[in-house]
């Protein structure tokens, strides 16, 4: 008997149900991750037809993953891209694969060990100064909440010290106006795109907004006003190519600088925000899975003692949370690539330029992955209990050589941040929460859900 696993032989199909000129685009906007996800009873590889685009949308985790492995033959591009570069420029989420290796290259150096530590650090601080005034009885908003939490950690992370509390609120809005119009803007033609319409204005001031306070945050590291030893922009700005000869070599350009620090604002802070967010509701949903973390956090921090980095080993149970949540809810839900040569794919032929648009939320449901898929069960993510295919079927963070390079950041932030506020707080869904995804919004999050505090009982 051979021990080779059978290579799954995919099958192509067209998506039923398109409308003359829009084609499935309404549909996708009605309910984005509920049509991507029931695409897979078509087909392993499926067609749709988003206005005049036809993209072709990979179903099969295995088939996703054969896409997302070949970076060069499926580049970066296409509409959600096109429109993202006008954010992050060419920075590390966006650039196409001829200048991807040296960028990454140059990132990951700065995404070490002493740079972790340091974010831990402006975890704790910014938790600490998000639930000081805390009492018994209030309502906090959950994902305002926790966007103000990410952003700041990431601008402490970035920058050593807290940044300058009216930048911080300028820079919030400005990415809440881009982050919520980026997918407007991908879905209007580039003639109306360009027309002085309030809401096109309203994009283009936050852009110029961002731009100029990005421009004058790394400045202020350069020239010593910001900053110092460990942090996220210190380290970006000492990364040399090794091949050019280690610290004397060719490093990041300012341009260069400027694209990694809003790419990193922009990939980083949403979606833990979404994260947590999309957790602590789980968590209400599922009192099995809440005692069990409520059980670890008192045996790993007793009396609500403050986490450190060091915890995270022992925070098992709040880890596999986040991974279930991460699961279901993954906060990126539609991405782009562009084919760079003539291909086949699923047995269909691509010529150069084909568009292809992948949802993580449609992987991770498929039923190739996971026994009972829509159930929320974080024992799934025991090691024990972990198959191959569950593990190809998690891409919430993508994979290949585009995978996410701030996974680790956001896992530990994650972590770190439940179990600072859940080893002494209660936070209870107070009714009339709206969970359905925000329209249009570029990570996927509930549109209300408010918290009420209690304190722990011990
Ligand atoms: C829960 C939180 C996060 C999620 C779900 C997430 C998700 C993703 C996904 C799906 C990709 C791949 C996109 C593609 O293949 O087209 C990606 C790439 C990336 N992410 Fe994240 N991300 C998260 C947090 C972060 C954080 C905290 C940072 C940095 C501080 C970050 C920085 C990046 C960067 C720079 C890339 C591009 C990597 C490359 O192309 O080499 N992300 N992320």
């Amino acid at each position: 008997m051979s021990s080779i696993p059978a290579v799954p032989v995919f099958t192509a199909a067209t998506a039923p149900g398109a409308l003359p000129v829009l084609g499935h685009g309404l549909r996708l906007l009605r309910g984005p991750v509920g049509f991507l996800s029931s695409l897979h009873e078509h087909g392993d590889l499926v067609a749709v037809r988003l206005g005049p685009t036809t993209a072709q949308v990979p179903c099969h985790p295995a088939l996703l993953a054969q896409v997302l492995e070949d970076d060069r033959l499926f580049d970066k591009g296409g509409v959600f891209y096109d429109r993202a570069r006008d954010v992050a420029g060419n920075g590390l989420v966006t650039c196409p694969h001829r200048d991807h290796r040296r960028q990454r290259r140059l990132v990951q150096s700065a995404f070490r060990r002493p740079q972790l530590a340091h974010h831990a650090g402006a975890v704790r601080a910014e938790v600490d100064a998000a639930a000081a005034d805390w009492r018994p009885g209030l309502v906090v908003d959950a994902f305002p909440l926790f966007y103000g939490i990410a952003l700041r950690t990431l601008a402490r992370t970035l920058y050593s010290t807290a940044i300058d509390a009216e930048l911080a609120t300028g820079v919030e809005r400005a990415f809440d106006t881009v982050l919520n119009g980026l997918f407007r803007q991908m879905f209007l033609p580039a003639p109306v795109r360009r027309l002085p319409l309030p809401a096109n204005l309203r994009y283009r001031r936050a852009l110029a907004y961002l731009h100029a306070a990005t421009r004058q945050l790394v400045a202020a590291h350069r020239s010593g006003e910001a900053g110092g030893d460990g942090d996220l922009l210190s380290a970006l700005l000492a990364a040399a190519d090794e091949d050019e000869g280690g610290a004397g070599g060719a490093g990041l350009s300012d341009a260069e600088v400027h694209d990694q620090v809003v790419t990193l604002l922009a990939a980083g802070t949403e979606t833990v925000a979404a994260t947590l967010t999309w957790t602590l509701w789980r968590l209400s949903l599922h009192p099995a899975a809440a005692e069990q973390v409520r059980a670890e956090l008192d045996a790993v921090l007793p009396h609500g003692r403050a986490p450190r980095p060091e915890d995270l080993p022992r925070l098992a149970a709040v880890d596999r949370v986040v991974s279930e949540t991460l699961r279901l809810h993954p906060p990126g839900w539609l991405f782009t690539r562009i084919t760079t040569a003539p291909t086949e794919l699923a047995g269909r032929p691509l010529p150069t330029g084909s568009t292809l648009v992948f949802s993580p939320a449609a992987v991770s449901r498929h039923p190739a992955a996971h026994r009972s898929p829509a159930v929320f069960d974080p024992d799934r993510w025991r090691p024990e209990r972990v198959t191959p295919a569950a593990r190809q079927g998690f891409l919430p963070f993508g994979t290949g050589a585009r995978k996410c390079v701030g996974d680790l950041f956001a896992r530990a932030e994650c972590t770190l941040v439940l179990a600072a506020l859940l080893s002494r707080w209660r936070l209870v869904p107070e009714p009339g929460a709206d969970l359905r995804p925000v329209p249009l919004a570029t990570v996927l999050r509930p549109r209300r859900l408010r918290l009420r505090l209690r304190l722990v009982e011990r």
